[in-house]
């Protein structure tokens, strides 16, 4: 297999994007913190609070593989959504928020206006190709007044940015590696989702995508 099979590193780096009021697009933030980042992933995360295919409160199965870190994770069931102190599969605490992934989640809200975030929970979401979310609102938080930080690992995705109701069309966005995404105040319960994921290679993430979402949900 030759480099050029692979998507590239990053595009737009440095540039920052504006969408609405407070829909923030920072292009190749997380680049700097990506090794630490793939690092505590592999040997911490992942083998103590396993990814998993959640399903709907509909009874579907998720596309999306996910797991958490931090203080409280996000869940699907059944039974609907919450966030939860165990992860179910383990019985035990959600994996300890890495030290890196708070000063990242910190660093991009800081940039773009949030100054004290402090997230207790971050869900780790990995795609495979055809894996999609469908339009939704993120309003499982008790305090909306924080923002939700978004980083985009691996191959590229196309983001749909909706409005505050679900008629509203939404616009596409072309997320990259590194890419990190704020939105919050006016923007905060804007609806959004990931088109189905095209199938490709990335040198950092292989076949997949992977996708960090910082909240604070107490
Ligand atoms: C989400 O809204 O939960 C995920 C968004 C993304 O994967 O970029
Ligand atoms: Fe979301």
């Amino acid at each position: 297999m030759t480099l050029d099979m692979f998507e590239q590193d990053g595009v737009n780096v440095g540039q920052s994007e504006l969408y609405g009021q407070d829909v923030h697009l920072l292009r190749g933030f997380a680049l700097p913190y990506i090794d630490d980042i793939i690092m505590a992933l592999t040997l911490q995360i992942k083998p103590q609070s396993p990814l998993r295919y959640m399903t709907t409160p509909g009874g579907y199965s998720m596309s999306v593989a996910m797991t958490n870190c931090g203080q409280r994770g996000w869940l699907t069931s059944r039974s609907g959504y919450c966030y939860a102190v165990l992860d179910p599969l383990t019985q035990k605490h959600w994996p300890d928020m890495p030290a890196i992934f708070m000063t990242l989640a910190q660093a991009a809200a800081y940039r773009t206006g949030f100054d004290d975030f402090i997230p207790d929970s971050c869900l780790i979401n990995e795609y495979q190709a055809g894996s999609k979310m469908s339009l939704h609102q993120d309003k499982d938080e008790a305090d909306l007044s924080a923002p939700i930080v978004s980083v985009s690992l691996g191959i590229s995705a196309t983001f749909l940015l909706g409005g505050l109701v679900r008629e509203e069309k939404a616009v596409r966005i072309a997320l990259h590696h590194g890419d990190v995404m704020v939105w919050g105040r006016a923007d905060r319960l804007r609806f959004h989702g990931i088109l189905p994921l095209k199938s490709a290679l990335h040198s950092v993430t292989k076949d997949c995508r992977i996708n960090l979402t910082f909240r604070k949900a107490l």
